[in-house]
């Protein structure tokens, strides 16, 4: 059997593979998501991910789909249909299908949700990490709630083709303010000039990014100097090294800012350390 995809209860074909036209994800982006990276065939960083899910379907009063024990079962047989060793796996959780109307509808309807689970290649994975990848700088133009994990991506769908126009990886908006809030589809990192790992907090409107907590408590457990304080484009060209970190990239070392070297331009041996740490951590505590 090919891929498979769950959707709203069922397996199914992924190519086959569909919701209905009035679902409101599809017509609103009145939905919620997560993606776990997953490490022999389990879910990294599991409990996080779970608890940023059940946040985020409470700030939109989008009732929980099922239990997560139910939800664990789910994704994992997910993953084993699709034979998934290691790779993503992808949860959709939206408001339902219902006549469009913005306001929510009444009486309530069931949740959709959507799973899908994908292999990656580990090995192309780390040949990228050990060379590294650019990114550019766009003007953060995103709502005031980047905290909750909405399907309602397009200013970063649009950073992200910025990106890759200009030959980088990533995009990292930046406030009115001139500092970075973060990435795309990931967090920005930087080792400033004084060799301390920068971060910046998650007061802003940022995302609290899972892979982000688990190397705070990474860092703090190898005695590393961390402040979570925003840093600028200008800190950052001048900083040692940078890097990006999110269940899509893991943590991938960022060796240039629009155009510019960081640090020497190539892969700090830092950055390096972190990423092979996380990657064990996360093999380890996966479920
Ligand atoms: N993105 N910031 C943004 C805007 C993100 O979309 C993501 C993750 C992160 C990192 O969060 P975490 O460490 O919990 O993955 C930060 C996922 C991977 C995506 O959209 O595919």
């Amino acid at each position: 059997m090919g891929r498979v995809a769950y959707v709203n209860g069922r397996f199914v074909r992924h190519s086959e593979a569909a919701v209905h036209i009035e679902d409101r994800g599809y017509q609103l982006a009145d939905a919620v998501y997560e993606v776990w990276a997953v490490f022999g065939g389990r879910l990294a960083d599991a409990p996080g991910h779970f608890a940023r899910l059940k946040r985020s379907l409470g700030e939109l009063r989008i009732a929980a789909p099922m239990s997560d024990a139910a939800l664990m079962i789910v994704l994992k047989e997910t993953l084993r249909r699709n034979r998934v060793v290691d790779g993503q796996i992808y949860l959709q959780v939206g408001r339902g299908v219902a006549a469009r109307d913005h306001a929510f509808p009444n009486p309530p309807v069931a949740p959709s949700v959507v799973i899908t689970a994908k292999p990656i290649d580990l090995a192309a994975s780390e040949a990228r990490a050990a060379v590294g990848v650019g990114v550019v700088t766009v003007p953060e133009n995103r709502w005031g709630r980047c905290d909750i994990k909405t399907v309602g991506l397009l200013p970063n769908v649009l950073a992200k083709q910025a990106a890759r126009e200009a030959g980088a990886v990533e995009a990292w908006f930046v406030d009115e303010l001139g500092l970075v809030t973060e990435g795309a589809s990931s967090n920005a990192w930087i080792i400033d000039e004084h060799g301390v790992l920068r971060t910046r907090d998650v007061q802003a409107n940022i995302l609290r990014g899972i892979t982000r907590g688990t190397l705070l408590g990474l860092m703090a457990r190898e005695g590393l100097k961390v402040e979570e304080r925003p840093f600028s484009p200008e800190e950052a060209g001048r900083a040692r090294e940078a890097f990006i970190t999110g269940a899509g990239t893991l943590l991938l070392p960022i060796v240039r800012i629009d155009g510019r070297p960081i640090g020497a331009g190539k892969v700090g041996p830092v950055a390096k350390r972190l990423r092979q740490l996380y990657i064990e951590e996360a093999r380890r505590t996966a479920l």
